[in-house]
């Protein structure tokens, strides 16, 4: 019969990049264009299929990312499965903070944590706002052994593949 398996995720990322719309596309099919900044953290989860005919539940932890919070993370990302480390296609800023995130994720998180990094924001590539190009971000990735996906948490485009393809990552008991 098939398995669920629960595991813990966690998204970092600069305020205002779109975490908490990332997590209301993937649980709720929702987008809003006034979202309120997190205060903490936010819990939801939501569950998806696998290749293998089993079901991940991701208990997904979504943070705050104002500065203020910043101390809360580690209770968050310490004994997560997998991270999102979220930035926004039109913001080069937003690039740098992922980065910071990864490298203390690197130092400070469990070394089978599975990360991707998260690019959103992509419809607004078409209006001529990009900073951060693909291939910049893609070689990054690279080069860190991390996941990579583009993704708009408005329109939906890459939100669902990539939660898929973190769930086929995640070992199952
Ligand atoms: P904190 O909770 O402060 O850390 O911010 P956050 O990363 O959770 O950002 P949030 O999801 O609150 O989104 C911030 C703003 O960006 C909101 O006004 C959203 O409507 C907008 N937004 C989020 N995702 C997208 C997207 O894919 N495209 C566009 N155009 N706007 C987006
Ligand atoms: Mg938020």
């Amino acid at each position: 019969p098939p398995v669920t398996s629960s595991r813990k995720l966690v998204l970092l990322g600069e305020s205002a990049v779109g975490k908490s719309s990332l997590v209301l596309q993937f649980v709720k099919g929702q987008f809003d264009d006034y979202r309120e900044s997190t205060i903490g953290a936010a819990f939801l989860t939501q569950t998806v299929p696998i290749e293998s005919g089993n079901f991940v539940k991701f208990e997904i932890w979504d943070t705050a990312g104002q500065e203020r919070y910043k101390s809360l993370a580690p209770m968050y990302y310490r004994s997560a499965h997998a991270a999102v480390v979220v930035y926004d296609i039109t913001s080069a800023a937003s690039l740098v903070k992922a980065r910071s995130w990864i490298a203390e994720l690197q130092r400070q998180a469990d070394p089978s944590i599975v990360v991707c990094l998260a690019g959103n924001k992509l419809d607004l590539a078409e209006a001529g706002q990009r900073q951060v190009s693909t291939a910049e971000a893609q070689k990054f990735a690279d080069d860190e052994g991390l996941m990579f996906s583009e993704v708009s948490a408005k329109t939906a485009q890459g939100v669902e593949a990539m939660f898929k393809q973190i769930a086929e990552r995640m070992p199952i008991d």
